[in-house]
């Protein structure tokens, strides 16, 4: 019997999953995503291609290896067709080798237009959401009146479809929100319907799965799962900076129900953070720089949303935060992504812990979103040195080390892995 490894982020997203998920997929023959949907952007380079998934595992391009999308993923299925062109002009034929969930929950046009109808009733407390529909979709699924993958199978799939598109039109209205001028990228509702419903024939043309049997049984069979997180720990609907968070369990437990697993089949929980700090959207973010620094950041570092095209908020790395996500996550190995966007920093700060009034603290309080938090810093020299062409760990500059060193005696935690350009080509084993 073997284990189900994780990957999964430590800050607000965006910390360079999708591709550490692309390097490690030679070492696996499953990967799977447990939860989230189209809101997540998992970027991946190689051969001066880049390419971004947002529901399809990170494990796609390697064609010798199964990707399932688990049952506690969302899908469009329109986005999702979109991506599965997208890969077959990269002449890759996802059909062959990626696995859906019957379980998992679809996002309707109309979850679309909700999600835009939540954020405009409110107001200046918005919470920045990506808009794909995943708070009204995960609501449904604990309403138990959403449509799940294998509902497409059922003759009576469109009567339900339409009973519950009513439903969210009456919604709508009761936020007073003017359907006839909503647009979904630039499509009315009728004209984006009509193209989601013919995009649910491609859906089910690949092999539509009870996924929690294939797993288990891969797992029987002696065979390497790789599970692929999205969004991240601060992002988590229980522990992230509630309301401004996503709407599903994004730490290790949910592996468990998201694929279906036993929580003594966890294996390896890796956990990714970048050498700094970014989040989109709202929320507290006590270390967020303001000034120059915070803007070379987002600069050089190319803070730019891969699902939105949003500037990301960039601040100095959160040990409270990562402290927090380690402990929820069970982590037994860090990986650190993007130093290199650093290089030429004189100085490099921590925030290894928060003062609240007069009281310092490094835990993250229940008031995260009302009190003001003054971050507290440890300064460290800036190793002013291109990182590129490094290969090994001992090669990269002893300023550098002695960050990273310090990042693993405030985890407690060992690094196992340091990626220092967007390339696959570019990760520093230790
Ligand atoms: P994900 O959502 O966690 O998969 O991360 P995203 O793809 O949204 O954002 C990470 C961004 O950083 C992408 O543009 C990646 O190409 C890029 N990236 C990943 N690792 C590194 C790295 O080590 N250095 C640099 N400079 N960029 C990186
Ligand atoms: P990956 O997997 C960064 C943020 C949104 C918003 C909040 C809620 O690429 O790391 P939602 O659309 O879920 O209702 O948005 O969560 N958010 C992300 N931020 N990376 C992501 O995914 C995110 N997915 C959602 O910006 O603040
Ligand atoms: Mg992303």
């Amino acid at each position: 019997m073997t284990k189900v490894d994780v990957l999964l982020g430590l800050q607000w997203g965006d910390e360079g999953k999708g591709k550490i998920v692309d390097v490690l997929t030679p070492g696996y023959d499953v990967i799977a995503r447990f939860q989230g949907g189209p809101n997540a952007g998992h970027t991946l380079e190689f051969n001066g291609i880049k390419h971004v998934l947002h529901i399809i595992p990170s494990g796609i391009f390697h064609t010798d290896k199964i990707n399932v999308i688990g049952n506690g993923v969302i899908i469009e299925p329109r986005i999702f067709l979109q991506e599965v062109q997208a890969l077959a002009e990269k002449g890759v034929d996802a059909t062959k080798n990626l696995y859906v969930s019957k379980k998992a929950h679809l996002i309707l046009p109309t979850h679309r237009l909700l999600d835009a109808a939540n954020e405009q009733a409110k107001g200046n407390a918005k919470i920045g959401s990506t808009l794909k529909g995943i708070g009204p979709t995960y609501t449904d699924k604990i309403a138990r009146c959403g449509l799940r993958v294998g509902d497409t199978l059922e003759f009576d799939f469109r009567e339900r479809y339409e009973m519950l598109k009513a439903q969210h039109l009456r919604t709508a209205q009761t936020l007073m929100f003017d359907v006839n001028s909503f647009r979904i990228d630039g499509m009315t509702l009728e004209q984006y319907e009509e193209q989601w419903l013919a995009s649910l024939e491609t859906l089910k043309r690949f092999q539509l799965i009870n996924s929690e049997y294939f797993i288990n049984r891969c797992l029987r069979e002696g065979k390497r799962i790789l599970a692929e997180g999205a969004q991240a720990a601060m992002l988590d609907i229980d522990f992230g900076s509630y309301p401004f968070v996503t709407s599903s369990n994004t730490v290790t437990a949910g592996v468990c129900s998201g694929l279906g697993i036993a929580p003594s089949s966890v294996g390896r929980v890796m956990g990714i953070a970048k050498a700094y700090c970014t989040r989109v959207g709202a929320g507290p973010f006590p270390p967020e720089l303001f000034d120059e620094t915070g803007s070379r950041l987002c600069q050089l570092g190319h803070e730019f949303g891969a699902t939105t095209g949003r500037p990301r908020r960039c601040g100095w790395i959160d040990i409270p935060a990562l402290r927090y996500a380690c402990m929820l996550d069970g982590v037994t190995d860090l990986i650190i992504t993007k130093p290199d966007v650093m290089n030429d920093f004189e100085q490099v700060r921590m925030c290894t812990a928060y003062k609240i009034g007069d009281t310092l603290t490094d835990e993250i309080p229940f008031e995260y979103n009302a009190v003001e938090i003054k971050p507290q810093y440890v300064d460290f020299a800036g190793w002013q040195q291109d990182l590129s062409g490094t290969a090994d760990y001992a090669a990269l500059p002893e300023k550098l080390r002695t960050y990273l060193a310090a990042i693993e005696r405030e985890t407690g935690i060992n690094i196992m892995a340091v990626s220092i350009s967007p390339d696959r080509k570019d990760v520093i084993f230790k």
